[in-house]
């Protein structure tokens, strides 16, 4: 069965897998946010494609958006979704671990809407949906592997868009800004019962 979601004036047509990430609220946290994109685009952890896939659309002029993620059921997936949107020629996906297979080029934007949950060994999930949420003990094992690489791929006045949840260890987060060499500030969030989600829209420290 092929799903319509509905994202204010795009309808981005998504075929469920049970081992890939389906958009959820973080998702379109970021596809609210993500506003005049234009350049070269990288989206890291794409999962069903939804953000590369609403970008295309959204802004036919993009050419050529990077599409990467590590699980091979999820490549599979959003490349199955893409076609389905007719955006398969505006969007390369392909494996990679971060920024490992990624071409030696610098992006405009980066997007990551990363695995973010503390998650100890007994927590973890038995399938390729793991790597969706499965941030290590603090919630930053993965972002700060991203953050350490992310500003080599970035242009000077590039930005990062990234998602984080309050339930990771935010102090760290901000640590970890300042030691990798970057500014952030938080542009968005969402607020739920046990958990808020943020946005934070990060770039190089050229001073
Ligand atoms: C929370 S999901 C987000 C999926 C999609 N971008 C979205 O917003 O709906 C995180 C994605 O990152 C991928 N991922 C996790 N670790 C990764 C890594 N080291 N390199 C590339 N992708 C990774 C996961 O497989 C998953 O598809």
């Amino acid at each position: 069965m092929i799903e319509k979601i509905y994202f204010e004036d795009q309808i981005i047509l998504i075929k469920p897998n049970k081992e890939v990430y389906y958009p959820m609220e973080d998702t379109f946290l970021l596809l609210k946010n993500l506003k005049n994109i234009k350049g070269k685009i990288l989206e890291i952890g794409t999962g069903s494609g939804a953000i590369s896939i609403y970008l295309a659309k959204k802004f036919p002029k993009l050419k050529l958006i990077f599409a990467t993620d590590k699980n091979k059921i999820a490549l599979k997936n959003c490349s199955h979704n893409a076609r389905l949107n007719n955006v398969e020629n505006q969007i390369k996906f392909f494996y990679s671990d971060l920024f490992e297979r990624v071409p030696k080029q610098k992006f405009d934007f980066i997007i990551f809407n990363p695995p973010y949950l503390p998650t100890k060994k007994e927590e973890k999930l038995k399938n390729s949906l793991n790597l969706a949420f499965d941030g290590g003990e603090d919630g930053l094992r993965t972002i700060e592997r991203f953050l350490k690489d992310a500003k080599k791929f970035l242009k000077k006045n590039g930005f990062i868009y990234l998602v984080v949840s309050d339930l990771a260890d935010l102090l760290k987060l901000k640590r970890l800004i300042k030691k990798f060499g970057y500014c952030a500030k938080v542009i968005g969030e969402e607020r739920f019962f046990f958990e808020r989600i943020l946005l934070y829209k990060i770039k190089k420290n050229n001073s």
